[in-house]
């Protein structure tokens, strides 16, 4: 038996290339070799408003994404969290076995998400963590290949499974998380501390999968760049260019050092011009993936995906159920 991913993108926000280097882009590779598991974690996307309409738009447009990027569903399986109330389920029984307050204050996320506005944002986003505990556990998970900025929430799964396994008996298996060498955190093109964000107010620090590919190669062209004018690879001195040679080594192909190399003696000019090149590149045979989807067969993508992870889920709470003493 092979061993087991679990990993999902919230629909809200425009996905940009942050997500698909980071997370999506991984799945891809891995997916031959594991047996898979890809949710568009709609629960997720409502612990802050969301319109309806356009979530129900957002929830079509991440499938498509995931299969545009190259999800193979003979190898993975796509599906709906919310199709699948097992989810929100065993989130509860993690509330109130496992997780605690005081892990919660903890996450980072939190703190960055809800600002200066802790008291009034909803429980949802506070929770979020033990949902996403629940997804990765209800599936006996091995493997959760994510960005850097979720590796705090995975180590939380790991931690509500043992407390869970400590007093019921070995009911859940402990995942871990993968994140990329290189591009685990893409970060905006605006701040080069800040991370790329599908939320963020400025479309401007971010380049979506679905930009409009003349609109893209602008915003490589008017990323910020270091002071200095050599294209090294240097994080904490030289932030800004580092990105810029990641994202150029990730959708290019080229590793870095050998990007370097052949950059020595050129500017920055030279070097987001070609870089824009080669986003536009990526873009437009992504873009001509994701457009040839129709609705319709997504929709049933979507439907097919839960009915067959559903019968795991059931098997799973019945354990769950009968370990806790409800049944
Ligand atoms: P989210 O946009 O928060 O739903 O993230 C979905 C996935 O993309 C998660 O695995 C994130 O860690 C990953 N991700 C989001 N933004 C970035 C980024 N700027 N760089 C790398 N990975 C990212
Ligand atoms: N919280 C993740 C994010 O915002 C999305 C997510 C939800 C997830 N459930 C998950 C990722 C389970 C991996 C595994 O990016």
């Amino acid at each position: 038996m092979k061993p087991s991913i679990f990993s999902g993108v919230q629909p809200s926000g425009n996905l940009t290339i942050g997500n698909y280097i980071g997370a999506i882009s991984q799945w891809v590779e891995m997916q031959k070799d594991y047996n898979c598991l890809f949710s568009v974690v709609d629960y997720h996307a409502i612990t802050v408003k969301q319109n309806s309409d356009e979530l129900r738009k957002k929830i079509l447009e991440v499938t498509k994404i995931y299969l545009a990027a190259g999800i193979d569903l003979n190898n993975s399986i796509i599906f709906q969290q919310s199709m699948v109330a097992a989810h929100t389920e065993l989130a509860w029984i993690f509330n109130c076995y496992g997780a605690r307050i005081a892990d919660l204050n903890k996450m980072t996320q939190f703190k960055d998400k809800a600002g200066k506005n802790q008291e009034s944002v909803s429980i949802g986003l506070y929770d979020y963590p033990v949902l996403m505990a629940a997804d990765i556990l209800l599936y006996d998970t091995d493997i959760v290949p994510v960005g850097e900025d979720q590796q705090q929430h995975v180590e939380l799964a790991r931690d509500i499974a043992r407390r869970f396994n400590n007093e019921f008996g070995n009911t859940f298996k402990i995942p871990q998380s993968v994140i990329r060498k290189e591009g685990a955190r893409i970060m905006s093109l605006l701040d080069p501390t800040k991370k790329m964000s599908k939320s963020d107010e400025n479309s401007n620090s971010y380049i979506a999968l679905l930009d409009d590919i003349e609109a893209a190669k602008k915003k490589i062209m008017r990323a910020v760049t270091d002071s200095g004018s050599e294209i090294i690879y240097d994080p904490k001195e030289r932030p800004a260019i580092s990105n810029l040679l990641t994202i150029y080594a990730q959708l290019g192909g080229r590793q870095i050092p050998r990007l370097v190399k052949d950059y020595t003696g050129k500017g920055y000019g030279e070097f987001k011009k070609d870089l824009a090149e080669v986003v536009a590149k990526f873009l437009t045979g992504f873009q001509k993936r994701y457009y040839a989807l129709s609705d319709k067969e997504v929709n049933k993508i979507l439907e097919a995906g839960a009915k067959k992870v559903e019968k795991m889920a059931a098997e799973k709470m019945e354990k769950v159920r009968k370990v806790i003493g409800v049944r």
